[in-house]
């Protein structure tokens, strides 16, 4: 019998901490860049009740771990136990990605890089000078709107059905780069037809309620439209297919869970996924999932 050594005593330990987890892909995602990479790491899922939250935290310091993802329900949560925050997590108020070196905590978000290295790598588009309508004002607006902001639009249209968060991600967006023009909107109460990109951070039209479309069905494109889901489960949302069916290019949301895990094993382990390696992967989940 051939004896397999995904562990081994010395083994660098990493995970993911949140609830629920059965449906993470996270562990299969990190384990295969280890395997890809050669480096000698395990990575587990770490599901913690609320009750055990902060002796979960401490216990996974206690016992060695270089680092860790954080998932629903606590990226809010866990912000006080980090000793550093980065400048994005500070600004979004969520940390996914915590590193441990010599007994501190740092915090990350990897979601603004995952999202904008999905969005420009896989639509071969940046946001300079673009048109730009974020629909939804929850903590993936929030990533996604900075990330679009880093990349120097020339408007940004906030879309959401409690306004109040749109207008309250827009201040956040206007104190990290005050001369960007941007507007706040309850509905879809504006010809949006002539921006150049669209992107959903809302949760409709997933699973199992796939037939919705944010805010109706009224939505018009063109065809030299970029429209971007965050949702990948079903892989073309109501969304989607009818952007796709005015002729616009539409990509899901998959590349951004899978940048934003690398770019958090990027952190971990400081060193660059060269791009190959990062779309090899990618190809492989599209396919596997
Ligand atoms: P995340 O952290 O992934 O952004 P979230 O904070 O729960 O998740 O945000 C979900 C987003 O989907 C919110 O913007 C929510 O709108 P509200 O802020 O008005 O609640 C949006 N959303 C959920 N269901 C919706 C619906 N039926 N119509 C429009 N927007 C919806």
């Amino acid at each position: 019998m051939e004896i397999k050594s995904f562990a081994k005593g010395g083994s660098m330990l990493l995970g993911v901490v949140g609830n629920p987890l059965a449906h993470s892909i996270s562990p299969q995602l990190h384990n295969t860049l280890s395997d890809i990479l050669g480096k000698d790491c395990v990575y587990v899922p770490l599901r913690m009740d609320e009750d055990d939250f902060d002796d979960g935290i401490r216990g996974i310091k206690a016992l060695g771990f270089k680092g860790f993802n954080v998932t629903i329900p606590y990226k809010n949560k866990i912000l006080k136990h980090m000793d550093v925050i980065s400048q994005e997590a500070s600004l979004i108020g969520a940390v996914n990605t915590v590193k441990i070196k010599d007994g501190l905590l740092y915090g990350h978000n990897t979601d603004v890089r995952g999202f904008y290295d999905s969005f420009t790598r896989e639509t071969g588009v940046d946001f300079n000078k673009k048109q730009v309508v974020i629909l939804g004002g929850g903590g993936a607006a929030r990533a996604v709107a900075l990330a679009v902001v880093r990349g120097g639009p020339s408007r940004m249209y906030l879309v959401n059905r409690t306004i109040k968060k749109a207008e309250a991600i827009g201040d956040i967006i206007k104190k990290y780069s005050p001369h960007t023009e941007i507007t706040c909107h309850g509905a879809i109460d504006f010809n949006f037809g002539r921006a150049d990109i669209l992107i959903n951070t809302t949760s409709v039209g997933m699973y199992p309620d796939t037939g919705a479309i944010p805010f109706g069905q009224e939505m018009e494109f063109s065809p030299s439209m970029v429209v971007y889901d965050l949702i990948y489960n079903p892989p073309e949302t109501g969304l989607l297919k009818k952007a796709s069916h005015w002729g616009a290019k539409t990509v899901n949301g998959l590349g951004m869970l899978i940048y934003q895990g690398i770019r958090a094993y990027e952190i971990w382990m400081d060193m660059k996924v060269e791009d190959d390696v990062s779309k090899a992967v990618l190809d492989g989940f599209r396919k596997y999932l």
